[in-house]
């Protein structure tokens, strides 16, 4: 007798996701000159490096046509590749490239707005009536907007229209203009462009602020409480917090049942991911409840220190809500990279390796950011240089996340054609040398081929937290019959753990010493280990 067939878990579960940002990926110029701006050719070039990362997927960040108002989350044609970045034969090559080499891939879809060059919102200026149903046009005069509400980026979310003769919404840059998602065209065309692209190949999506889309009734002003509440907030919550009107409203929920309706019609679990920028762990769960999104990102492990106190106590609900389901990510486009964040040179960069080891021990999938492989940190891009709309409308830059990622230590760091935003500090880190050290890239693709290791074993109950010391935490997990310890040490000095190991599986820095029934993890490192059962 056989025992229950078991159906293997979906592919995403346990992925580890490499989100590249085509422009500055790498510049291939299939037809004629490298032109300074990285494109999908580029992305097919160094499939062989993401093979040897050892990742299973890539995202790829909004490589349509666009204006470039917000880096290409200004879309004016949703179908189409911009002529830049290459076209949709190209594309088509991307894909079956990929899929030939074992990785899947998601692109980014940004249902919330369009470009303000989108036909729709030019044939709304133009007056057509049809079409300016479409967004969130309000009537009035030119001195008063509709409310107070505030732009992602700093400045006013209205502005009005002389040709319209009304003001418009724009919860980011002018150039952006919020879809009014109550309308049954922009439900339709949503739909439309989710299935254009799973038609294409695509093995999922990732929804570009998946709890923007609807705003309350009666657009409601700020009120004293929640302005006291953004003001208190950390700053990439602050806007969601003093706009409650603006985001996380519950009828979004439907548009994503109706979206997974859609993915499920569709064969190989294609995966929806939302950006759900939020700062409560409860309103997370909500896009990811049965019937809802697959995934959600938790951006509130990226605002926590080095401390493994606040990691444990931030990740620790986050596995009690989601699961297996989870989505840990530390660097994205939009963020400080982290080897910044946690103080920057070869201590931020070791501190970030550490924090990379304890989540790819745990359940869920793993979102990488290129270039953090290499250790990059944020570069320093001189403000006559910035392209980000919020550095120009007096916010953070992001800038220095988005800069060419160095292939070779050469001048031109692997690209001849110049670059449209400059290199950051990048001595020793271009791939070729990390390639050569035993620097960061090496130390990925070990914990990544670990990881897939190890994900083999099917996973038997929950982990469960270790009683550590101060400085420490981590987990214990039962992986087809042997004990794994997952721990990180945030202290600036070595820390005697009581534990039973018998080995250690990999460490992020240093060799932590096991000792009899004590395993000495090395200052601010991250290690697995096996446990005695
Ligand atoms: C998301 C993107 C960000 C963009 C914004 C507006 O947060 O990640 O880069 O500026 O949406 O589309």
């Amino acid at each position: 007798m056989t025992g229950p067939a078991t159906t293997p878990a979906p592919w995403w579960r346990d992925a580890v996701v490499y989100e590249v940002y085509p422009r500055s990926f790498a510049d291939a110029a299939p037809d004629g000159a490298p032109d300074g701006v990285g494109d999908l050719a580029g992305v097919r070039e160094r499939i062989p490096y993401l093979q040897r990362l050892g990742v299973d997927a890539v995202w790829l960040t909004p490589f349509y046509v666009s204006p470039l108002a917000d880096g290409g989350y200004d879309v004016a044609d949703p179908r189409r590749v911009d002529p830049v970045l290459g076209d949709a034969a190209g594309f088509a090559a991307l894909v079956a490239d990929l899929h030939g080499a074992g990785l899947r891939l998601i692109v980014d879809l940004v249902p919330n707005h369009t470009s303000a060059e989108h036909p729709w919102f030019r044939a709304a200026l133009a007056g057509d009536p049809a079409a300016r149903e479409r967004y969130r046009f309000v009537d009035g005069t030119p001195d008063t907007p509709p409310n107070d509400w505030e732009s992602v980026f700093g400045g006013p979310a209205w502005t009005w229209s002389e040709q319209a003769g009304a003001w418009y919404l724009h919860l980011f840059d002018p150039s952006q203009p919020d879809l009014d998602w109550r309308n049954p065209d922009v439900v339709a065309e949503g739909q439309d462009v989710l299935r254009f692209w799973l038609d294409a190949g695509v093995d999922g999506v990732r929804i570009d602020v998946a709890h923007g889309l609807l705003k309350a009734d009666g657009l409601p002003a700020r009120t004293p409480e929640s302005l006291a509440a953004g003001a208190a907030a950390p700053p990439e919550f602050a806007h969601v917090r003093a706009h409650p009107g603006a985001w996380n409203q519950p009828e979004v929920l439907d548009v994503w049942r109706s979206w997974r309706s859609l993915a499920d019609t569709y064969a190989g679990e294609r995966l929806l991911v939302g950006e759900v920028f939020l700062p409560e762990l409860d309103d997370i769960a909500q896009y990811v409840a049965p019937g809802l999104l697959h995934q959600a990102f938790d951006f509130r492990v990226q605002a926590c220190g080095f401390d493994a106190a606040e990691l444990r106590a931030t990740i620790a609900p986050a596995l009690d809500a989601f699961g297996d389901r989870a989505a840990w990510v530390l660097s994205n486009h939009d963020l400080v990279r982290h080897a910044t964040r946690y103080g920057g040179g070869e201590r931020g960069v070791r501190r970030g390796l550490a924090v990379t080891t304890l989540l790819a021990g745990l359940p869920g999938a793993l979102y990488l950011y290129q270039g953090e492989e290499l250790g990059l940190e944020q570069a320093e891009v001189p403000p006559a240089r910035w392209q980000d709309p919020q550095g120009r409308r007096g916010g953070r830059s992001r800038d220095g996340a988005r800069t060419p990622m160095p292939w070779t230590a050469d001048a031109d760091h692997g690209w001849p054609g110049g670059s449209w935003l400059p290199f950051g500090e990048v001595a020793g880190r271009s791939a070729a040398e990390q390639d050569a050290a035993s620097g960061t890239l090496a130390a990925y693709r070990r914990l990544l081929a670990l990881r897939r290791r190890l994900r083999e074993l099917p996973p038997e109950g929950a982990p469960a937290w270790l009683d550590t010391p101060a400085g420490v935490c981590g987990l214990r997990r039962r992986l087809g019959g042997i004990e794994v310890g997952v721990l990180l040490n945030t202290a600036d000095q070595a820390v005697r753990v009581p534990l039973d190991v018998t080995d250690v599986l990999i460490a992020s820095d240093g060799e932590p010493l096991v000792g009899e029934g004590v395993v000495t993890l090395p200052a601010e490192s991250g290690a697995w280990v096996r446990l005695r059962p």
